[in-house]
């Protein structure tokens, strides 16, 4: 791909980057930069940042870690052996797994982890299998890094699992990787540990790597317990599993997360890793390790958070006749486009008319097209007072 001719001097830019289309945000963002510049306020339950404040100790570890010995080095590229034995207990303590070193990497956020899992996994033209919808990392990594998506529906009629008959194909069956999320974004779907153990199988069966990106592990349900993949394959054969500190602990920012399972992708990852980039910066490592000590009480608060704003959310969605997934997982709720709407024409019209961001479902895959999502992350009032700015649908 030829991006423009400068002095005479061509400019060659990757061409795989003209697949990707547009960033999927970026319509409605103009839309409401162009609201914002004539001085209009906006509710934003667009993007799933959370709104909640950092706890007041991981924000003092943040700042005495500066104090360490070497703070300012390179970090090392797997991570602060600290932060690793903290993730095996957690893994121990909440899922019963158990892991050794060697199965646990520290990442910069779980984004990159998912980015880079792509060509620890994959040669050009390798299948990686993903969801539609699904967060769109995966699709747009595959597509960077040379290899084929394939998608899988996920349906409201089976709770936006994955039906496995869906890939009877040979050339599905050839795919190396497969990536799942549970609990899920878009959808807020949880998994169930048939689930699990079905696709499991089906993976090894297929000598898949299956990859679940468990990013709202714990903002499920309060007082019930977390699950994670790793509980299904306690040899770790083909399974490994994305965390991060972003949306548990409100730690967006500090750009932290973790994988652990099966050695082998670990390492390959890791190889990928230490060829690009560097470990995290040691303080904010600090940081995740003392998140990662926080009473489960403090995790049960933040669902607790989540689920009375959900609870607030579906009454009133109700109230005005727009359909929704009734889900206890993440902070998002996954509705229905009112009749004789399409999705960006409905999220464009409550943007104009309520100065409400909410975001169109054909960012997460041309399933998403009959949807919207709204990220519970403003206070349950700001919430309130956005959605009954909705008109009243028959
Ligand atoms: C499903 C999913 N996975 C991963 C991420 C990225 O998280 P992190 O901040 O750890 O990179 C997000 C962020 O929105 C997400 O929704």
């Amino acid at each position: 791909m030829i991006d423009r001719i400068l002095g005479g001097i061509k400019v060659k830019i990757n061409n795989r980057i003209a697949t990707l289309g547009e960033y999927h945000f970026k319509k409605i963002d103009d839309e409401k930069n162009k609201i914002l510049s004539e001085g209009k306020k906006i509710i934003d339950l667009g993007i799933g940042d959370p709104d909640l404040p950092v706890h007041p100790s991981i924000l003092k570890e943040l700042i005495s870690a500066l104090a360490i010995k070497n703070f300012n080095k390179y970090p090392p590229y797997d991570g602060v052996e600290k932060l690793k034995k903290q993730i095996i207990k957690y893994y121990s303590d909440v899922y019963s797994v158990k892991l050794d070193l060697d199965e646990v990497l520290v990442l910069i956020g779980s984004k990159e982890g998912i980015s880079n899992i792509i060509p620890a996994v994959c040669n050009f033209g390798d299948g990686v299998i993903m969801t539609d919808p699904s967060y769109p990392v995966y699709e747009t990594a595959t597509k960077l890094w040379g290899a084929v998506t394939y998608k899988i529906p996920l349906k409201g009629k089976n709770s936006f699992l994955p039906e496995l008959d869906y890939m009877l194909d040979g050339d599905i069956l050839r795919s190396k990787l497969f990536i799942i999320n549970y609990p899920n974004n878009p959808t807020g779907a949880v998994a169930s540990e048939n689930f699990y153990k079905d696709i499991i199988k089906f993976c090894s069966h297929n000598d898949i790597i299956l990859c679940n990106d468990s990013a709202y592990n714990e903002i499920i349900e309060e007082n019930k317990a977390p699950t994670s993949l790793l509980q299904y394959d306690i040899d770790k054969k083909n399974c490994i599993e994305f965390g991060t500190m972003s949306k548990t602990y409100n730690m967006t920012g500090f750009r932290i997360g973790y994988a652990v399972g099966n050695k082998d992708v670990i390492k390959a990852l890791l190889t990928i890793k230490s060829n690009l980039d560097s470990g995290q910066f040691k303080p904010i490592q600090y940081a995740a390790i003392r998140a990662l000590t926080l009473e489960r009480s403090y995790i049960n608060s933040i669902r607790h958070i989540y689920n009375d704003r959900r609870k607030s959310a579906e009454i009133i969605l109700k109230n005005k006749n727009i359909e929704f997934f009734k889900t206890t997982g993440t902070f998002y709720v996954w509705c229905k486009v009112p009749n004789n709407y399409t999705t960006y024409e409905f999220c464009s019209e409550v943007l104009k008319k309520h100065q409400i961001v909410i975001t169109p479902g054909y960012s997460f895959g041309n399933l998403g097209h009959q949807y919207f999502r709204i990220a519970l992350t403003k206070d349950k009032v700001t919430i309130e007072e956005a959605l009954n700015k909705f008109s009243r649908y028959k």
